[in-house]
């Protein structure tokens, strides 16, 4: 199949482009050519790279067209954020496209009821980003039920892999908490610690993509999740992190309320953000019907990343 990427060169187009190739596709990515993948691939050499901004060509009305003018049998949206900028895509490519797929998240969920939470459960979702995917999800979906537009919706967790910093034990991305833990330092939780996060590594996530559009008549007109086999307890994450650099943890636990004035008010907002959706999500669907099997789990996806954070000198203490 020829196969459009918008905003192919990130975390999970690192992956997901040299396994688009490696199957056989046409490979077309669009980006505005600003960054490079997080590492090189001889698969790259076989994909064609276009320059669009996708902001500045929603704004004139030409992205959507310039799309459809590349005659895609299948798109892979990375990087879609409202319905309106799903529409503008939707229109334009109805009955011209064999399938669809859209990145969303796992914040579609906001808070959970019953875990692992499942696809099925109603949603929740707060905040701008997870209530503006959650109607993107729900729009697309909708879509493909009223008007057979063979959209496919993956919601990925918090994504890992060498090259850029992993969600910490703390919630936030500070690598200065991964330093400590290296050192046997105190390191601070809020609360019992018992909160939690679902990390995904970004191979992993690029494998779901993939198994996707291997399993067409599974996939369209539904959402799946695509994370690590199991969530993580930041207390139980900050443990298992210690002993992985061979010291013991020395935890202690503080009331929100006084833990957020221990850190910077970013740190802090990032930490609010994670243990707010405290998400902890089921891969059953995915694994059932696209037989999606994830080979890392969220452990051995952070460390795969603090493993390259050390050997870049970026594990820094603060
Ligand atoms: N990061 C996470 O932990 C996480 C968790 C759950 C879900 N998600 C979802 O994952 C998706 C992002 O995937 P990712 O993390 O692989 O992406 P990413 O690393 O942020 O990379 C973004 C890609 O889009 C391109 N891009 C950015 N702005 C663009 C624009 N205006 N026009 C054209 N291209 C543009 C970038 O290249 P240029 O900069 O060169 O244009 C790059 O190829 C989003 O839908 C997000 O909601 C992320």
């Amino acid at each position: 199949m020829r196969v459009v990427i918008i905003g192919g060169t990130g975390h999970v187009g690192t992956y997901l482009v040299p396994r688009l190739v490696e199957a056989g596709h046409e490979v077309v990515c669009i980006s505005r050519q600003l960054r490079k993948p997080y590492q090189s691939h001889a698969a790259w050499e076989s994909v064609r790279q276009i320059g669009i901004d996708r902001s500045a060509a929603e704004q004139d009305g030409s992205f959507g067209d310039q799309v459809r003018l590349l005659a895609p049998d299948a798109v892979i949206d990375m990087i879609c954020y409202t319905p309106e900028s799903a529409r503008r895509l939707v229109e334009p490519l109805r009955g011209r496209v064999r399938h669809f797929l859209h990145c969303g998240t796992i914040w579609v969920h906001g808070h959970s009821v019953q875990v692992p939470t499942t696809e099925a459960q109603p949603r929740n979702p707060f905040g701008e980003y997870g209530t503006n995917k959650a109607a993107t999800e729900t729009y697309l979906l909708a879509e493909a039920q009223r008007t057979g537009f063979p959209a496919t919706v993956l919601h990925p967790g918090h994504i890992v892999g060498p090259g850029w910093a992993p969600l910490n034990p703390t919630g936030n991305f500070n690598p200065g908490v991964f330093a400590k833990l290296a050192q046997g330092q105190e390191v601070l939780l809020p609360n019992l610690g018992m909160e939690t996060v679902h990390h995904v590594h970004a191979d992993d996530v690029a494998q779901a993509f993939m198994q996707a559009l291997a399993n067409w008549s599974s996939a369209v007109g539904e959402s799946f999740h695509a994370v690590s086999p199991a969530a993580l307890t930041l207390r139980g994450y900050a443990e298992a992190m210690a002993s992985w650099f061979g010291q013991p943890a020395q935890l202690r636990f503080l009331p929100w309320d006084e833990w957020r004035k221990t850190v910077s008010e970013e740190n802090a907002n990032a930490t609010w953000d994670h243990i707010a959706h405290s998400p902890n999500c089921s891969i059953m669907k995915a694994q059932s019907l696209l037989n999606y099997q994830p080979r890392y789990s969220s452990l051995q996806a952070v460390q795969e990343s603090v493993s390259w954070l050390i050997e870049v000198g970026n594990l820094l203490s603060d």
